[in-house]
């Protein structure tokens, strides 16, 4: 399956692969740099330097002389840190076309998805927060005695931000956007699978005017450059999306080392409840999404799809059907929906979950092959006939898998809806307008959607119950996670 963009062309669009510390594009000090791949053909598209602990130490300390009293940054005006936020976004609308396109030959999601999707949501999220700079305020309390207290909201100070591969500009805009508003300095890693637009954001925001040493960006792998910083003393906290195993690693190493403040998104084994009475067009369809955007790589994807017995058969059928007619391929083909895994690891990992499913005695309907003979491309696969208790009920499988699972009354249905160590997401799919409430109401997850999945706002919160993670992301909620409550007591 080949990508309609030459080599050459590709070249000319990668304009950053060195690493942004105190406003300088640098190498890394070992002088080691890595391959970053095309998921689309297995190519690889450029080689990027690669942090490790030393590179960690130097982008600190370039974020710590940025954080001081008398830095440009912290003695800048409230409403200019909001415009510089601004000017931010500003840039990456006028460079949305070939960001859109690099996001989509470092991921191998479809470009116009990333040109419809991840841009604007990234823009949208940076302005929101440029909106929030200066409208960070704290109160006066009246306390006992002849004393005037207030609070102040300051910025945490020193923050580390280590983000995935699977929406890279958008959880790079998720992490920055409330760092920056509240008056933090950064240092961002990202992931090693797609590291090419974070880099070109560095640009950006060079361009854009930030001081010296406020944000700083590497690319590197986790055990080393991501271990150092969230190992590192002089971070005062690190905010993480991935997996659930390594956001384990992060509090671990915070509270090894200096307690630093932790705040993670981490996985997710979401529900997506259908009732009889459920507009069946649209669920199908909105199922079919919730489960298949980004070629199922989406820590809040719909996959336990729980339906009531007296719609299951022809649930299943149609969501096959739906299936079968999504079309796969170059992800820079505005035809396509859906592109390929974002790299081997992950296509054997989804692949091992379709050999779990059958093994499972899952009813596979649909899918379950590769696609094409290079790249990781994953056929849509559906398995019906899902079990509570199977592995692809109860793991993560982060691709393009469906499980359907059958139930019959409510009861027992929240009990295992919420019968998993996650607590992302959940849906619901009905007419019933008071059984949508009490599902919302009952079901343990940070988001739940009513007849609609993946709706997401710069303003309203999203993040985990339970081993989803810990803290909120956007609206007024995330950016709480980025301040530092002091109270001052003056004797009058
Ligand atoms: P991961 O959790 O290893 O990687 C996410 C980020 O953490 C990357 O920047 C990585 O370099 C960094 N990292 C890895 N190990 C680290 C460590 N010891 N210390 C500090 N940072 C570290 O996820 P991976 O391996 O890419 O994917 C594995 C699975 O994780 C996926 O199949 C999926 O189930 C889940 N995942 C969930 C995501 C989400 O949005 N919640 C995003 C990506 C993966
Ligand atoms: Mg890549």
């Amino acid at each position: 399956m080949a990508t309609a963009i030459s080599p050459n062309e590709s070249k000319t669009m990668i304009q950053q692969t060195r690493l942004l510390i105190g406003n300088r594009w640098v190498d890394s000090v070992s002088g080691k740099k890595f391959d970053t791949i095309n998921p689309a053909t297995g190519d690889v598209l450029a080689q990027v330097a690669e942090a490790d602990a030393a590179d960690v130490d130097l982008a600190v300390k370039a974020a710590r002389k940025a954080f001081h009293s008398k830095s440009p940054w912290r003695r800048m005006s409230a409403s200019e840190r909001g415009k510089l936020i601004g000017r931010l976004a500003d840039l990456m609308e006028r460079h949305a076309d070939d960001l859109a396109t690099l996001e989509s030959l470092d991921n191998g999601k479809p470009r116009h998805v990333a040109l419809t999707a991840d841009i604007p949501l990234s823009i949208a999220c940076y302005r929101y927060y440029a909106g929030w700079a200066d409208k960070i305020q704290g109160k006066t309390i009246p306390i006992e005695g002849d004393y005037f207290c207030y609070t102040r909201h300051e910025p945490v100070g020193v923050v580390g931000q280590i983000i995935p591969w699977n929406f890279p500009l958008l959880m790079q805009a998720w992490k920055m956007g409330p760092a920056l508003a509240a008056g933090n300095t950064i240092i961002l890693k990202a992931a090693e699978q797609t590291p090419l637009t974070a880099l070109r954001v560095g640009e950006l925001i060079l361009e854009a005017g930030f001081p010296e040493g406020v944000v700083n960006i590497l690319a590197g792998y986790g055990p080393t450059a991501g271990q150092a910083l969230a190992r590192h003393m002089d971070v005062d906290k690190i905010a993480f999306t991935g997996s659930t195993e390594v956001g384990h690693l992060i509090m671990q190493a915070s509270a090894e080392t200096n307690l630093k403040r932790v705040t993670l998104e981490l996985g997710g084994k979401s529900p997506n409840i259908v009732f009889a009475d459920a507009d069946m067009e649209q669920a199908v369809e909105g199922s079919h999404f919730a489960l298949f955007f980004n070629q199922g790589q989406c820590c809040c994807a719909g996959s336990r799809v729980y339906v009531e017995e007296k719609i299951y058969d022809e649930f299943v059928e149609r969501s096959v059907d739906r299936a079968k007619r999504r079309t796969v391929g170059d992800p820079l083909d505005d035809a396509t929906e859906q592109g390929p895994q974002v790299d081997d690891a992950q296509f054997d990992k989804v692949m091992s979950y379709v050999d779990a499913g059958k093994r499972e005695g899952a009813n596979l309907r649909c899918g379950g092959e590769r696609v094409g003979d290079r790249g990781y491309f994953v056929a849509p696969t559906v398995f019906a006939d899902v079990h509570d208790d199977m592995k692809i009920a109860q793991e993560e499988i982060f691709g393009p898998v469906m499980s359907i699972l059958k139930f019959k009354d409510d009861d027992e249905l929240i009990e295992r809806a919420n019968k998993t160590m996650y607590g992302l997401a959940a849906a619901v799919w009905t007419r019933d307008i008071s059984r949508a409430h009490q599902i919302a109401n009952n079901v343990r997850a940070g988001t739940v959607w009513v007849n609609c999945y993946d709706v997401f706002d710069a303003a309203a919160p999203f993040g985990g119950f339970k081993q989803s993670g810990i803290g909120r992301e956007k609206g007024e909620y995330g950016l709480q996670q980025y301040c530092e409550i002091k109270t001052v007591m003056v004797k009058l």
